[in-house]
């Protein structure tokens, strides 16, 4: 993110994939076209190594295989524990248990929940999502959760709840990574409250299956498929329902950089890299990066009615 000057596709720490799974080898074959190279990418994909739940949504299947499980979980960005994208072991110091999700701001009923408490109220399922990163690396993962809407329906937002903000726990004894000053904590991210009714914008606490690790963004995180991977963020403790726009993390840091709506696009440049191409974990190819992350035919009615100006900045 704002540190790295490398470009982006330079992801030197990226290892050959071990447990790549077709979910749908048929379609994802003929997809790859003339492109036998491409088979060289997936050395084990004959070997299914995730078993999907009977909460499958098949809605949202994928022909695309998954990620391997061990490079979602290790490869992945908190910078709570620090820069590097090794932090894995360090997020374990994180305790999860007992923790309770506030929500509050313009609603009608203000509500404390905890992860257990929301299963019991809300049906959870499964949805196979790509993941784009702002740094050009992209993923396809199993998430376990329910989609951001249930949660509305329960609070009941007001009609002058334009916004949704969502923040991240708060405690430098146990993550070093908000000892550096210079980073806006606590992080922060937020959507319309459009955006937030769209399907597709789904809170996790699970992932392959299994509860989501700590590095993830135990024991709840949101996954905004459609947008840049910093949208989701990790380890909510409080949703807040605003009249004003929230100014996220990365926004704040580096405004010219990210920005409120960082929606996925081939043709908008990174002011320091190009997003016309993004590398899936566990490969050594490049593929094209795919407007809105391939989810075009599901968001873009979000955006038709902003004015000039706000579309110029949709993709940043
Ligand atoms: N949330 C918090 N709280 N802190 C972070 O550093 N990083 C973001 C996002 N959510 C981040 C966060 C970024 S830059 C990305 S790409 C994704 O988490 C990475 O998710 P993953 O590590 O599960 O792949």
């Amino acid at each position: 993110m704002y540190l790295k000057k490398k470009k982006s596709w330079e992801i030197s720490e990226l290892s050959v994939t071990d447990e790549s799974y077709f979910r749908n080898r048929r379609s994802f074959v003929s997809s790859l076209g003339k492109s036998a190279l491409m088979f060289s990418l997936y050395p084990s994909f004959s070997l299914a190594s995730y078993q999907t739940t009977n909460k499958l949504n098949k809605k949202y299947l994928l022909p695309l295989p998954y990620t391997s499980e061990k490079l979602a979980t290790t490869y992945t960005n908190f910078y709570e524990f620090g820069s590097s994208k090794n932090i894995w072991r360090r997020a374990s110091k994180l305790k999860v248990d007992n923790w309770s999700v506030k929500i509050d701001g313009l609603v009608k009923k203000k509500k404390t929940f905890d992860v257990d408490g929301l299963k019991k109220l809300i049906d959870f399922e499964e949805r196979i999502y790509r993941f784009r990163c702002v740094e050009g690396w992209a993923m396809v993962v199993p998430w376990f959760g329910f989609s951001v809407s249930k949660i509305l329906n329960i609070v009941d937002p007001d009609k002058d709840a334009n916004y949704v903000r969502f923040e991240t726990f708060y405690d430098p004894k146990i993550a070093p990574g908000q000892k550096q000053s210079w980073y806006p904590w606590p992080y922060v991210e937020g959507i319309t409250i459009e955006e937030a009714k769209n399907d597709l914008a789904f809170f996790a606490t699970g992932m392959y299956g299994k509860d989501i690790p700590n590095q993830n963004g135990a024991p709840l995180r949101l996954v905004l498929p459609w947008k840049y991977g910093f949208k989701s963020i990790k380890s909510i403790v409080k949703i807040t329902f605003t009249k004003e726009k929230p100014i996220g993390l990365w926004e704040k840091l580096a405004p010219k950089e990210y920005g409120f709506w960082a929606n996925v696009n081939p043709n908008v440049p990174h002011p320091r890299w190009s997003q016309s191409k993004e590398q899936l974990l566990g490969t050594n190819e490049f593929q094209k990066t795919q407007i809105y992350n391939g989810y075009e035919e599901n968001v873009s009615y979000l955006y038709s009615k902003l004015s000039r100006q706000e579309k110029l900045k949709l993709f940043r």
